[in-house]
């Protein structure tokens, strides 16, 4: 079903996309290291379910995002625990070569199997935590002695920046030495992700190794409308064409929103309106956590809401800013928090004009911040 929330793992419910899937499977043949970027929605985690599913490539599937959302938040313990699981799901899948994969990571520090659950527990705690580099190491001989490239995906890599664990070195140490290991991050804030892992910066470790990069797009015009004549075509609704186009024009080809409108309008909620304010309501909880992990939130607020109210000029924004705090801001304090949310992915610089362009994003920040 087109509409349903949950993220698409089948080419039968994913829309379009299909030169992405071949992209990924390329990738996944011929590189070391791919990031799957675009904005938050576009679909992201469709694609790359939908192309671990399609092709059954063997993975370990990272959610990142589930370590920052957990009750330790950004630390090494959530952090084992997601990898534990993330392992113990490729285990699951696998009867085939559970065992063959558990004799391979049998002794090695920091890491308990239970050979009668086909379990494996990553120890966290200082004295005995498991390594990281290790565990990829075993990893990697296990999918080198069963002849297969191995997929590592970190979805939403950024969200582990805090973790004290560099990622640039680690992540260099597989492009170089763990051939049968191909590495997938995806990041919805795209400059975040590649600070992190140091793309730029020719101090960083993986400075100047290749990265595939795969952009997931918004929908056209026509095709958003095509995607929603779908959607209500699959539950025998027929909807009025002029409601679905203004449903395109208020959504901004982000497909994430027209699934979320085509399943609320489907369950009984037709306003597109109301629908808007219960997404931007949700929105809202991840624009308050970015700006409660900075120590400039409530400038950054101010910055949020005076340009989510129309795009603007850098100097017309830096004005408004100053006249909203009656004091002058520092060009250079300035810059530097206008490209922070740039990098956070809630602001896009189009032309000459910064904006917000994801339109529930915008209503959020308006109302909800
Ligand atoms: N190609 C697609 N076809 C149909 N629905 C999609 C597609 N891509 C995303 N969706 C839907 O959009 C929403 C957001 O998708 P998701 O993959 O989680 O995006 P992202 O990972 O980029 O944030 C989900 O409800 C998902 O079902
Ligand atoms: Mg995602």
């Amino acid at each position: 079903m087109l509409f349903d929330l949950a993220p698409k793992t089948s080419r039968k419910d994913l829309y379009d996309f299909n030169e992405e899937l071949e992209k990924l499977y390329k990738d996944y043949v011929n590189a070391r290291l791919v990031a799957v970027v675009g904005p938050r929605r576009a679909g992201k985690t469709s694609l790359i379910l939908t192309f671990l599913n399609e092709y059954r490539i063997p993975h370990v599937f990272f959610d990142c995002r589930t370590v920052s959302l957990s009750d330790y938040g950004v630390t090494f313990r959530s952090f084992a625990e997601v990898f534990s699981n993330a392992i113990n799901s490729f285990l699951d899948k696998h009867t085939v070569f559970k065992n063959r994969l558990l004799n391979f990571l049998r002794g090695l520090k920091g890491v308990e199997v239970d050979a009668s659950l086909a379990r494996i527990y990553l120890r966290w705690k200082r004295e005995d935590r498991f390594s990281v580099v290790a565990l990829l190491e075993r990893l990697n001989a296990f999918a080198e002695s069963e002849g297969m490239r191995l997929a590592l995906v970190l979805d939403e890599l950024q969200e582990l920046s805090r973790l004290n664990l560099n990622f640039s070195k680690l992540l260099a140490y597989v492009y170089d030495h763990l051939k049968n290991i191909v590495v997938f991050v995806s990041g919805s804030q795209v400059g975040l992700l590649y600070d992190m892992l140091g793309v730029d910066d020719p101090e960083s470790p993986l400075y100047g190794r290749l990265i595939s990069e795969v952009r997931v797009r918004k929908l056209a015009r026509e095709e958003s409308i095509d995607f929603l004549e779908r959607g209500f075509g699959e539950v025998g609704l027929v909807v009025d064409r002029r409601l679905i186009e203004e449903v395109v024009e208020r959504l901004n080809g982000l497909i994430g929103w027209l699934t979320f409108f085509g399943w609320s309008y489907v369950n009984g909620l037709r306003d597109l309106e109301s629908v808007v304010d219960a997404a931007s309501r949700q929105e809202a909880l991840e624009v308050r956590r970015f700006l409660s992990r900075s120590r400039s939130e409530k400038r950054l607020r101010t910055m949020l809401k005076l340009v989510s109210q129309k795009p603007m000029r850098w100097g017309e924004l830096k004005k408004a800013l100053e006249f909203s705090e009656g004091v002058e801001v520092d060009d250079h304090n300035f810059n530097s928090l206008l490209q922070k949310l740039i990098k956070a992915g809630l602001v896009e610089k189009r032309g000459e004009n910064y904006l917000v362009s994801d339109p529930v994003i915008a209503v959020a920040i308006q109302k909800y911040v």
